[in-house]
């Protein structure tokens, strides 16, 4: 009845997100065999007496206050597990607290979890975090991967405003690079109720409606603000996107594909070398594996600029000495050569 009856530790489960991906493993029917972990007990305690309180037919969920009880055995893993943004803070500022939390995440999946087959990294900055994960987890790099999905599917809503349309009638949104301000927005591809972009930017009209230069750099700019909005609305950071898109990847990953948005992938040489960053996945059973994103000379010239600030977080975390530099990667994770 669920998709799979392996085990999934969902990390941070106290919290707003992992709280809600436990709910939307079940609910989705994607697992029923999860360990809730969480260092606040008494807040993890809740949270599962919650789930328990839905009575789920055929789930198994546990919670523990303890990492190897959590990690032992498990075939995936998510974490939301990081400090969350607050009003007024980039997901940059959060870079030095969690990148140590995501190296600590990586040893313990390296002592508990070697077998993790696919293990989601969701806290901020996702880019850095997660390759800090990887490094430090010792596991083939299409194994670990970020929740890189919420700016192109704020770029689907937003466009689907605009315009007027429903929201399944924009096509081809994809944002590569970062998850942060300097995310890379790819104008092609993008379809607006059969209309292409370029026809859209031409002044083609949809639904009555047209989207001028000055427009297109407003949508921009909302989507490079889309976590900093819901914070400014909610007053806390977005937890039922992030738990619902991460719980998708997972079950794109247990079926062999089927995930239509960008994913954090480890890009291992090239161009785009040594970071984490959004792109083209093929979900395999060994892993995912990156393609470099396709797109006009415009779209390309925005992923270097994308590229370059990923590598400027990247350094700034090695300096700090968060992670070891990149020559010295393959001797915590001999698939990093
Ligand atoms: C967001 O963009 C939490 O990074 C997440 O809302």
């Amino acid at each position: 009845m669920y998709l799979t009856q392996e085990k999934v530790a969902v990390m941070g489960a106290a919290g707003a997100i992992g709280s809600n991906i436990v709910q939307d493993l079940l609910s989705t029917k994607t697992a029923c065999r999860i360990a809730m972990y969480d260092p606040f007990a008494q807040g993890l305690e809740g949270a599962a007496e919650e789930i328990y309180h839905c009575a789920y037919p055929g789930a198994e969920v546990s919670w523990t206050a303890d990492v190897k009880e959590a990690l032992t055995g498990a075939d995936y893993v998510i974490s939301s597990g990081g400090a969350p943004r607050k009003e007024g803070m980039t997901r940059e500022d959060l870079l030095k607290g969690n990148c140590e939390i995501a190296r600590g995440l990586g040893e313990d999946i390296k002592r508990y979890a070697p077998n993790a087959k696919f293990v989601v990294v969701i806290f901020n900055p996702a880019d850095i975090t997660g390759l800090t994960t990887l490094v430090y987890s010792g596991l083939a790099p299409g194994r670990v991967s970020t929740l890189a999905a919420l700016d192109s599917t704020r770029l689907q809503t937003k466009l689907a405003q605009h315009f007027g349309v429903p929201q399944e009638r924009v096509t081809g949104c994809r944002t590569y690079g970062g998850h942060g301000e300097q995310m890379a927005v790819f104008e092609d591809g993008i379809v607006v109720d059969g209309v292409p972009f370029a026809e859209i930017m031409a002044g083609k009209q949809v639904n009555g409606k047209s989207l001028s230069a000055e427009e297109w750099q407003e949508v921009q700019t909302h989507i490079r603000q889309g976590g900093a909005r819901i914070i400014k609305l909610r007053g806390r950071s977005s937890y039922q996107s992030p738990s619902h898109q991460s719980v998708e990847m997972l079950a794109a990953f247990i079926r062999g594909g089927g995930y239509p948005w960008p994913c954090g992938a480890y890009i291992p040489d090239g161009e785009f070398g040594h970071v984490m960053m959004a792109a083209d996945v093929e979900f395999t059973p060994e892993g995912l594996k990156p393609a470099i994103p396709k797109g006009s000379e415009k779209d390309l010239e925005a992923l270097k600029v994308s590229y370059g600030h990923i590598v400027k977080l990247r350094d700034e975390v090695i300096a700090a000495g968060s992670l070891p530099p990149v020559s010295e990667w393959p001797r915590f994770n001999p698939h990093l050569k």
